[in-house]
């Protein structure tokens, strides 16, 4: 039986045509498009709105991170704009994560509100730099766990780590992992990477995909071989 477990394809494009061009081969039926800084700052909310009038659910990846009134704020714009689900740093604190929550609670659209924990380019030697000496994997389960305390829906996280991360957090918790990269694809710059099949059994709940797909001579079924393995 196909998996249900939902796709975002990652639209890191820096021009609106090359972004419709994928939305145009992909199906939504398929995948949902994840739209994140490089993207929205070059062609705005007309891309959310394009793919969505194509059918796609969005998933806004700003990962915001300001004072709460200003992340309270942009949550409910990004609500209006109807999408799927938004995210925050888990860095910017409680108070921020709360406001956020609120903000969305108070819209009339409710995304689903996702907390990053730390950045897959971050090390130990990064976090050193930050002030924090905590090892790595205390830190992103500290992150989480706030995360969850906020009343947010989940985290973004690498697939890796679910397993020392869900027996502290909510049962319905999404576990939103990137780094996806199937059998025989290329790396590129991530680092720990998993396996479609893998990161499901892991319990990622979404998977965030983009070279693999976008790179490919047939975007459309690359992103089919991948649903076949789950
Ligand atoms: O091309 P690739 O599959 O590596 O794309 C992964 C997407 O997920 C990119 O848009 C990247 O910015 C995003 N991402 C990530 N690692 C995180 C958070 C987001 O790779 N920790």
């Amino acid at each position: 039986m196909i998996n249900n477990i939902k796709i975002f394809v990652a639209l890191d494009y820096s021009d609106e045509t090359s972004a419709c061009r994928l939305i145009n081969l992909l199906s939504p039926s398929d995948c949902g498009v994840k739209i994140g800084k490089e993207l929205f700052t070059a062609a705005g909310p007309k891309i959310v709105e394009y793919a969505q009038k194509k059918g796609f659910e969005v998933f806004l990846d700003l990962k915001y991170h300001d004072i709460p009134n200003t992340v309270k704020k942009a949550c409910q714009s990004a609500a209006r704009l109807g999408v799927y689900m938004v995210n925050v740093h888990a860095l910017g604190g409680s108070e921020m994560m709360i406001a956020a929550k609120e903000g969305l609670t108070q819209s009339k659209a409710k995304p689903l509100l996702i907390g990053v924990t730390l950045l897959t380019s971050h090390d130990q030697k990064n976090l050193h730099e930050m002030g924090v000496t905590k090892n790595l994997e205390d830190e992103i389960a500290h992150l989480a766990t706030n995360v969850a305390k906020c009343g947010l829906d989940g985290v973004v996280c690498s697939a890796n780590d679910i397993k020392f991360l869900k027996p502290s957090l909510p049962k319905n918790f999404h576990f939103v992992t990137p780094g996806i990269r199937p059998i025989d694809s290329s790396n590129d710059d991530q680092k720990r990477i998993t396996t479609p099949e893998d990161a499901l059994a892991s319990g990622s709940t979404m998977l965030v995909i983009g070279r693999p797909i976008t790179h490919s001579s047939n975007p459309y079924e690359a992103l089919k071989a991948i649903r076949r393995t789950l």
